[in-house]
C-alpha cells in the first residue's frame, strides 16, 4: 500500500519535472518565435491559419477585419445600403459615433454603392455632396433627440419597395431601433459604446470624485443598464464591435453568438492624416514653438472631465511645480476647445492652448508634437484622435482602458500606457520625458506601421464594404463570406 503510494508519488514527481522541462522549452521557443513577429500577427492562432493558407470563414472570424487584406479593385457588385444615424455631421468638424458614420458611408459612396441614409434634419451645407448615389432622407427628431422610429421606418418601407429593395441595412448604435431591427436579417449593427465598457467609466470617475461633488447615479444604475442590453441586443442580426475588447463582451457576456459578432476597428482619413515634416516645421513656426524645447507634447480633442483633463491638469501642475527643468525644457501644446482649456494656459509659460483647430491645421499639429498624450477616462468607442497621431508617425500615451490597451496602443514599442491615477500618470510623463526624442521618434515609426496597417478609413471601409456583401446574400454559398489569406 505505502509501496504503491511512493511509486505514485515518485512517478508525479518525475512526471511534474518533464512538465516543466517542456513548458520552459515551449516558452523560450514562444518568445523567441514572438520577438519575431511583431504587430503584424496578432496570436499564434492567426499566424497558423495565415501560413497554412486556409480560407478563412469571415463570419467567424474572432480577430479584427482589419488584420486582413482587401482588394481596392472597384466591388463586383455594387449594394443598395440603408443606414440609420441620429445625426449627420457637419464635413470634418465631428467625434465619436458621428464621425465614424461620415468616413464609412461616404468612403462606400465613393466606391459606387448606393447610400440612403435616415437621419434627423440638419443644415443643407452638411449634405451638399457631389455623389448623385447618397441619398438624405431627414425626419424630424422625438422630443427626446432620437431619429422617430416610426417616421423613420416609413421612409425605409417606402424607399425598399421603389425600385431596388435594399441589399444591406446599416445601423449607427440604436439609430435603429431593436423594436425595427428585429424584423430585418441583413443588417448590421456598430456599437461605440455598451454599458458593461461605460461601467470601467463610472468606476474611474467614482474614484477621482472630490469629497465636494455628489456620487453620480451612473454607478449604482449601470449593471441595470447592462442587463437592458444582454436583453435587446440579439435583435439585431449582425454586430460590429470597434474594439477587440468590445467584441469579446459582446460574445462572452452578452452571449451573442460568435458567428453574429464581427471585430471592425475604426480606421481615419490616411489622406489628411500622415506623416510631413515640413508641416510640422511650420506649424511650429507659426505658433512660437522654440526649437530649443527637447519635448513637445500634444493634447487635442474636447477639454471636458471625462477626457481626463483635470487629472492631466493636476499631473502637469505637480511636476512643474516640482521639477523646473521640465518647464524650461518641454512645450506642452493644447488643441480643442472646453473649460479644461483656460485653466491649461494658467498653469506656466510652456503651456500653449491654441483652442479648437480645423482638420488640415489639426494634422500639421500632430507633425509638429513629439507625442501624443489621450487621458479620456471614457472607455467606450474608439477614440479616433489616437489614430490620426500614429498616421502621422507619432508614438502615444493613452488612460490604460480595456479597447485602447487592447487593440491600439498593444505593446509599449508604440507608446505608453498609464493607470488614471494622478501619480502613474505623473509616472508615465516623466518616463517619455527620460526617454527623449530618439526613442519617441523609433516608437513614432512603429505607430505609424501599425496605423498604416490597420486604422486607415481605406481599411475600414474595405472591412465594411466585405461584411456588408457577405450579410446581403445567402451566406451559406455566399464567396464573400470566404477570405483566402
Ligand atoms: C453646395 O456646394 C456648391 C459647390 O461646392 C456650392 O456652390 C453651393 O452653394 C453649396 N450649396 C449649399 C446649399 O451650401
Ligand atoms: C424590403 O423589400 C423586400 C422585397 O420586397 C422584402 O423581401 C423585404 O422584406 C423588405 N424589407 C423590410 C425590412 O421590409
Ligand atoms: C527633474 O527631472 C530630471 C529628469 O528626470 C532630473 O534629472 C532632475 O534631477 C529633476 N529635478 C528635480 C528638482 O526633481
Amino acid at each position: 500500500m505505502s509501496m504503491a503510494k511512493d511509486r505514485s508519488s515518485i512517478f508525479s514527481f518525475q512526471y511534474f519535472c518533464y512538465v516543466v522541462v517542456i513548458l520552459s522549452i515551449c516558452s523560450i521557443i514562444l518568445s523567441l518565435s514572438w520577438s519575431h513577429c511583431c504587430s503584424q500577427c496578432h496570436s499564434p492562432y492567426q499566424a497558423l491559419v495565415q501560413k497554412q493558407n486556409l480560407p478563412i470563414n469571415l463570419l467567424s472570424y474572432p480577430f479584427a477585419w482589419n488584420h486582413l487584406v482587401f482588394s481596392s479593385e472597384p466591388p463586383s457588385k455594387l449594394l443598395k445600403i440603408a443606414l440609420f444615424v441620429r445625426k449627420w455631421p457637419h464635413k470634418s468638424r465631428a467625434g465619436g459615433l458621428e464621425r465614424h458614420a461620415l468616413t464609412l458611408h461616404l468612403g462606400l459612396a465613393k466606391r459606387g454603392h448606393d447610400l440612403h441614409v435616415f437621419t434627423t434634419y440638419t443644415d443643407s451645407s452638411s449634405t451638399n455632396y457631389s455623389f448623385n448615389n447618397l441619398h438624405f432622407h431627414f425626419s424630424k427628431p422625438s422630443p427626446a433627440g432620437y431619429l422617430d422610429q416610426a417616421s423613420v421606418w416609413k421612409q425605409f418601407q417606402a424607399e425598399n419597395s421603389s425600385g431596388k429593395p435594399f441589399d444591406v441595412v446599416h445601423t449607427e448604435s440604436v439609430g435603429l431601433r431593436h423594436t425595427r431591427s428585429r424584423y430585418v436579417s441583413n443588417l448590421a449593427v456598430t456599437w461605440h459604446g455598451i454599458a458593461y465598457e461605460t461601467f470601467h467609466s463610472d468606476i474611474i470617475q467614482e474614484l477621482l470624485r472630490t469629497p465636494q461633488e455628489p456620487q453620480t447615479k451612473a454607478l449604482t444604475e449601470r449593471p441595470v443598464k447592462v442587463v437592458e442590453e444582454v436583453k435587446f441586443f440579439p435583435n439585431y442580426a449582425h454586430h460590429v464591435a470597434t474594439s477587440d475588447h468590445a467584441g469579446d463582451i459582446l460574445k462572452r457576456v452578452y452571449m451573442i453568438p460568435e458567428e453574429r459578432v464581427h471585430i471592425i476597428l475604426n480606421g481615419v482619413d490616411e489622406q489628411v492624416f500622415r506623416s510631413d515634416v515640413s508641416k510640422g516645421n511650420e506649424f511650429k513656426k507659426r505658433y512660437g514653438i522654440p526649437g530649443t524645447k527637447s519635448l513637445v507634447i500634444g493634447l487635442a480633442g474636447r477639454l471636458v472631465k471625462d477626457k481626463g483633463h483635470p487629472l492631466m491638469f493636476e499631473a502637469l501642475k505637480q511636476i512643474i511645480a516640482e521639477n523646473s527643468s521640465f518647464q524650461e525644457s518641454s512645450m506642452v501644446v493644447v488643441a480643442g476647445d472646453g473649460p479644461w482649456g483656460a485653466r491649461y494656459g494658467d498653469l506656466g509659460a510652456n503651456m500653449l492652448v491654441l483652442g479648437p483647430l480645423e482638420q488640415a491645421e489639426l494634422a500639421c499639429f500632430y507633425n509638429a508634437i513629439d507625442i501624443f498624450v489621450n487621458p479620456t477616462l471614457r472607455a467606450q468607442g474608439l477614440d479616433h484622435t489616437l489614430l490620426e497621431a500614429m498616421l502621422s508617425g507619432k508614438p502615444v500615451m493613452a488612460t490604460r482602458l480595456a479597447s485602447i490597451a487592447g487593440s491600439v496602443v498593444v505593446g509599449n514599442e508604440m507608446g505608453y500606457t498609464f493607470s488614471p491615477t494622478v501619480s502613474d500618470l505623473k509616472r508615465a510623463i516623466y518616463e517619455l520625458w527620460i526617454s527623449g526624442r530618439d526613442v519617441l521618434n523609433k516608437k513614432g515609426q512603429v505607430a505609424m506601421q501599425r496605423g498604416l496597417q490597420l486604422f486607415t478609413a481605406t481599411k475600414m471601409v474595405a472591412a465594411y464594404e466585405r461584411l456588408f456583401l457577405c450579410i446581403s446574400g445567402s451566406m451559406h454559398e455566399n464567396h464573400f463570406c470566404e477570405y483566402q489569406p
